[in-house]
């Protein structure tokens, strides 16, 4: 029986914005003593802000009582002595505070943003080969990074804009009611349908945004790719119509870009025209409260100053209702990257330190690859899930009721035509991706009870593409062992055939290979590839197509140096070459995800299937040259 992968373990359930930003003010709190110390400076200085209107009120109000008094011995002359050093000492106060501030605030929102750039990084690397094969690399750049800067803004919102607009509002509110009940409910009655017309028009902008962000992600697919693939483009001439892609889909971001931006920008006026109606009504009413001296002059200044501090934390209301909307959609595009469900746990036994070759076993082994993109995009729309007639045809089994086994030291050949399921096949040893259905294992241990970096440790696997990591070639060499000396990794490149050409570069194992291995021919990067994987002395080595780049008498030479100087591994692999096949102890024949043949080259040839029929074919190739 084989079952189909479940449609939703890659992506997991939707975050919503509010959760998204939930986690992301958590980080935070792995700072909390620059927070407490940030937040407590800055509730300093709103004090002294607030404190300010009250000192200028009474000021007003001595003065008045002091009108016409001259000469700098009058009462009057001292009250105003006094009040101008007192702002000035609170001025000094804000300035220093706000020198110790800035500068704290800023590392406090660096260091929250690198750690959150770190979760993404180690969640990046936890996830499984199934949940990156559908997802573009595009897609996690732009996550990984343009996501996480947008959300810097939100930190400063979180650090300084929210608490200074909430304290500043509170206080505010509570001293306008303290010097006048009235003016009081004026104020709140022009406040309250403010903020409820910004929460409206916030709450529309929300889709807008994330839209903005999905195409940022689209275009960055774009730039990926033609970084990533420009020689091909180039071979192709394709230049011209990988320019006009780009363009439609930088287009199409910037579209979304402005149309969000000036819906916004249209409303703020209109909130604060709303708000600015209270000045001329408080104005209003509080100057006949003073005309009838129900009022002292001094109060209305207080008031008026406090309604005009308002006005600018209103606009301050909008740029944080605009930084959240913003920030939702970026903190919800790198949760989702945080949160995705990891569909491979590792198991918790431990392999047994031998080091002799082991044995492994494919029983009734069925797989099929997940087609679910690994991200959703477009405001988490959910991916339609295959109808029935399309899941079967495109979830073709990629392995299908696969049973053999493989006895310690043996070598086995894998041959077949191209995707018939070869290079699936080795994945599912190191566990790669977990079978649908059946068992793999390894000296008698299912893979899924063993512990990755145990089950990892023993396998040395050269991929049918070769990475190299921009790098020195000592460095791509040791990856599976960065403790290893100079004279191993000699020692397994000579082994590779490697040595060679390695001592012929510029600066020999020091050379820094380029990206992708640029700097070295196909052959030459397999080779490395080979070094590498024998560097980790592994009980199992899987190879697939190791061997394809490089020339026969290259391959035997390696072969040769392998079996002499190493001996007894259980070695797999994959190979199109019937010469390299008839040297192993047993070839299997994999077609449609079956083995359908299986025994010696004697045995195959003898029996005049599919994989003599191969070798007829390569024979009279040969014969031709
Ligand atoms: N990452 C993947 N996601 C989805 N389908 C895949 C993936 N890798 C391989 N397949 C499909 O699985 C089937 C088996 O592919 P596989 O790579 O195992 O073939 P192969 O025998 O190694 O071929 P080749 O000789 O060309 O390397 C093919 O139909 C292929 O299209
Ligand atoms: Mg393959």
């Amino acid at each position: 029986m084989s079952h189909p992968p479940t449609p939703n373990s890659l992506t997991g359930k939707p975050i919503s914005v509010a959760r998204a930003l939930g986690l992301v003010t958590r980080f935070l709190g792995r700072r909390p003593g620059f927070v407490a110390v940030s937040i407590g400076l800055l509730m300093f200085n709103i004090a002294i802000e607030l404190s300010m209107p009250q000192f200028l009120g009474n000021a007003i109000t001595q003065l008045g009582h002091h009108t016409g008094e001259i000469g700098f011995q009058s009462p009057g002359f001292k009250t105003l002595a006094y009040s101008v050093a007192l702002f000035f000492f609170l001025v000094v106060v804000r300035t220093v505070v706000g020198l110790f501030l800035g500068p704290l605030r800023n590392l406090t929102a660096q260091r929250t943003l690198g750690d959150l750039r770190s979760a993404v990084y180690d969640a990046l690397q936890r996830q499984s080969f199934a949940w990156h094969d559908n997802a573009r690399t595009g897609e996690l750049i732009s996550r990984s990074g343009t996501d996480i800067s947008r959300l810097q803004e939100y930190i400063f919102v979180c650090l300084l804009f929210s608490v200074d607009v909430v304290a500043g509002l509170l206080g505010t509110a509570v001293f306008i009611f303290l010097i006048n009940q009235t003016l009081g409910w004026l104020t709140l009655g022009a406040l309250v349908p403010t903020v409820m017309a910004m929460a409206y028009f916030a709450i529309r902008l929300q889709p807008r945004w994330r839209r903005v962000h999905d195409r940022h992600g689209e275009m960055s697919t774009v730039i990926q790719e033609n970084i990533a693939g420009v020689r091909v483009v180039k071979a192709f001439a394709r230049e011209a119509d990988e320019i006009s892609k780009f363009r439609a889909r930088k287009e199409a971001f910037l579209a979304e870009l402005t149309s969000t931006v000036n819906y916004w920008a249209a409303r703020v006026p209109l909130a604060q025209f709303l708000f600015g109606l209270g000045v001329p009504l408080v104005l209003w009413v509080g100057g006949r409260q003073v005309i009838r001296q129900e009022l002292e002059l001094g109060q209305l200044t207080k008031v008026l100053f406090y309604l005009l501090a308002l006005g600018n934390r209103i606009g301050v209301i909008g740029q944080i209702t605009s930084i959240i909307q913003n920030a939702g959609s970026s903190a919800q595009r790198v949760c989702e990257v945080l949160l995705a469900p990891i569909s491979l746990q590792p198991g918790t036994r431990i392999l047994g330190p031998s080091t002799a070759p082991a044995s492994i076993r494919f029983t009734d082994v069925s797989f099929a690859y997940s087609l679910v993109p690994s991200l959703a995009t477009e405001g988490l729309k959910p991916s339609p899930p295959p109808r029935p007639s399309e899941s079967r045809s495109t979830r073709r089994n990629a392995l299908d009721h696969l049973s053999f086994s493989i006895a310690p030291g043996e070598t086995v050949a894998l041959v077949g035509p191209t995707g018939g399921g070869k290079s699936t096949l080795l994945a599912l040893i190191p566990r790669f991706y977990d079978p649908n259905a059946g068992t793999v294992e390894i000296d008698g241990m299912d893979v899924r009870e063993l512990d990755f970096n145990s089950l990892r440790r023993v396998i040395g696997v050269v991929f049918q593409e070769t990475f190299l990591f921009s790098a020195s070639v000592a460095d791509n060499i040791a990856l599976g062992n960065p403790s290893a000396s100079r004279g191993q990794i000699e020692a397994v490149a000579r082994m590779a055939r490697a040595h060679g050409f390695i001592s012929e570069l510029a600066q020999g194992y020091d050379t820094i290979i380029g990206e992708r291995g640029i700097s070295l021919s196909g052959g030459q990067r397999q080779r490395i590839a080979i070094a590498r994987a024998l560097l980790k002395e592994p009980r199992i080595l899987l190879m697939d197509d190791a061997t394809s780049a490089v020339d026969p008498g290259t391959e035997r030479e390696i072969r040769e140096s392998m079996a002499g100087l190493l001996g007894g591994r259980t070695t797999l692999l994959v190979t199109q070459r019937v010469s390299t096949a008839r040297l192993a102890d047993r070839i299997l024949f994999v077609e449609e995800g079956r083995v359908i043949e299986e025994g010696t080259h004697a045995d195959l040839i003898h029996r005049g299937g599919a994989y003599s029929v191969l070798f007829q074919s390569q024979l009279e190739t040969t014969a031709i040259h």
